[in-house]
């Protein structure tokens, strides 16, 4: 295990990789395209884009699609076993697309790689990558590609993950909208959970290098911010100077032009009647709250390490609509943990119905090797856990709908994303409960909030009219 105290990258060492992004940009033969292909959370979403910033600075020009591109760089989950073998089949399915054009250069980064045994494996069965690394080498894409590009072997670096490197360049894929990382790894260790295991430590960013971040943000015309962490609600353990996370929602909150903030993931046992008391209290922090509750048996929470119990959620659930009526509520739910009987999964089942969510990531507990549970005896027969999952998913459909429904009929501010990807004459966006909403109207409204009377619920999104104009604010 690592050290607990972060590393913060120095200016040296970032300067040194800017050094190695210009020498790229000089040599004839490095790739003049590159091509991302993301996997997993936000936060690997958010990876991406510095990774796509580095590459645009080493001179290459963003490719449309894999077939087309000079680099591909796969940033790779590993969180259930089926986002790791989607890689790893598109990684290798791509080896056919190089025969028909060898200058193809092929990298994997990322979890996935991050994971004990794996750059052995790449190494052995992945013969064609030129570049593989993990997540705290991120920083190092530039000099790990001079390496790739100079040698004839493959370059595959994995080292400890308790690093912070501020200020690298970032493509970001929305100009509305930003994702800002306020935090890495985690601390948890939930049993089912391989994260701790790939992304560190937790570790927080200062205070004064998200606020700045914001601002810049703010500065190019980026209305509304998303604060990612694994578990922002212990955001600010071990700074220099301590700080909470309604703390850092209160400064944030502060930024002229910055009109709304979201922020992912909250765990349950962390979260503070502050956070809930600046929530309520603001005018930017959207009525949306993603609280993952993996179980409602108690007896499979303990096992699985969560430190709540199904009452406790309850209860924080019942404060939340309570203190903020108008709040959607998602969350992520695990069938088939180890052990799990069917009394357990009625208790989940119990759970869905008393919080009612808005919407529910539902998964197939899968098997992560190195975790605590993945040793645990009693694993659930697989036709057990599908048929546990299909009534699940029923019925967190079924609330689902119910509950977008309720705002049928209200005008609510949205913030306009893009043009509808079926219909050109509408515009998608979304409500500050995260509601998406496609209503008629033109690509100049792009970036604006609005208002927008939703007329009609299609299940999980509304059709709605525009009634009202920019709002400057709020
Ligand atoms: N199997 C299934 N789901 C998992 N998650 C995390 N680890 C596993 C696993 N081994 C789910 C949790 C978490 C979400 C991001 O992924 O529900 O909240
Ligand atoms: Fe995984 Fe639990 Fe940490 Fe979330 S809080 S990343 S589920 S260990």
């Amino acid at each position: 295990m690592s050290d607990r105290k972060p590393v913060i990258i120095s200016e040296e060492q970032l300067e040194e990789q800017r050094q190695y992004i210009q020498q790229i940009r000089l040599m004839p033969d490095a790739p003049k395209s590159y091509h991302v292909v993301t996997y997993g959370c936000q936060m690997n979403a958010h990876d991406s884009e510095i990774l796509a910033g580095m590459l645009r600075d080493m001179g290459m020009e963003e490719a449309a699609d894999r077939e087309s591109a000079d680099f591909v760089l796969f940033n790779t989950c590993c969180v259930r076993d089926n986002a790791e073998r989607r890689a790893l089949g598109n990684v290798t399915w791509l080896k056919e697309v190089r025969k028909k054009n060898p200058r193809l250069m092929i990298g994997v980064c990322g979890c996935m790689i991050q994971q004990p045994g794996m750059a052995e494996k790449i190494l052995k069965q992945y013969r064609f990558v030129d570049l593989a690394f993990g997540t705290a080498n991120l920083y190092r894409l530039p000099e790990l590609m001079l390496k790739a590009l100079e040698s004839e072997h493959a370059v595959v670096e994995v080292e400890e993950q308790n690093t912070i490197a501020e200020g690298l360049p970032v493509q970001r894929l929305r100009h509305d909208a930003a994702y800002i990382t306020i935090m890495y790894g985690c601390d948890n260790y939930c049993t089912y959970c391989i994260v701790p295991y790939v992304r560190g430590r937790e570790r927080s960013r200062e205070m004064s290098a998200i606020v700045a971040e914001a601002e810049a943000l703010r500065d190019s015309g980026v209305k509304e911010i998303m604060l990612l962490g694994q578990n922002v609600n212990s955001y600010g353990r071990g700074l220099s100077e301590p700080c909470s996370f309604a703390e850092l929602l209160q400064m944030v909150e502060k930024i002229d032009g910055i009109e709304r903030i979201r922020f992912m993931t909250s765990h349950p046992k962390d979260l503070s009647d502050d956070l809930i008391e600046a929530m309520k209290h603001s005018e930017k922090i959207c009525r949306h709250l993603h609280l993952p509750l993996q179980s409602g048996s108690d007896r499979i929470l303990s096992a699985m390490n969560r430190h709540y119990t199904s009452e406790t959620y309850l209860e924080l659930a019942r404060k939340l609509r309570r203190e903020m009526p108008d709040l959607s509520l998602t969350t992520d739910i695990i069938v088939g943990f180890p052990g799990e009987t069917e009394e357990d999964f009625q208790q989940t089942l119990d759970v869905v119905r008393k919080v009612r969510y808005d919407s529910a990531f539902t998964f197939i507990y899968s098997k992560r090797s190195g975790t605590a549970a993945a040793r645990m005896e009693d694993q659930v027969p697989d036709e057990v856990v599908h048929d546990r999952f299909d009534r699940l998913l029923k019925e967190v459909q079924k609330i689902g709908r119910e509950e977008t429904s309720r705002f049928e009929g209200q005008t609510l501010p949205v913030l306009v994303e893009r043009v509808n990807r079926e219909d050109d004459s509408l515009m998608t966006g979304r409500t500050s409960q995260n509601t998406v909403v496609h209503f008629p109207g033109d690509c100049s409204l792009i970036g604006q909030i609005v208002d927008v009377r939703l007329d009609s619920c299609k299940g999980f999104y509304y059709i709605g009219t525009m009634t009202g104009g920019n709002h400057a604010a709020g």
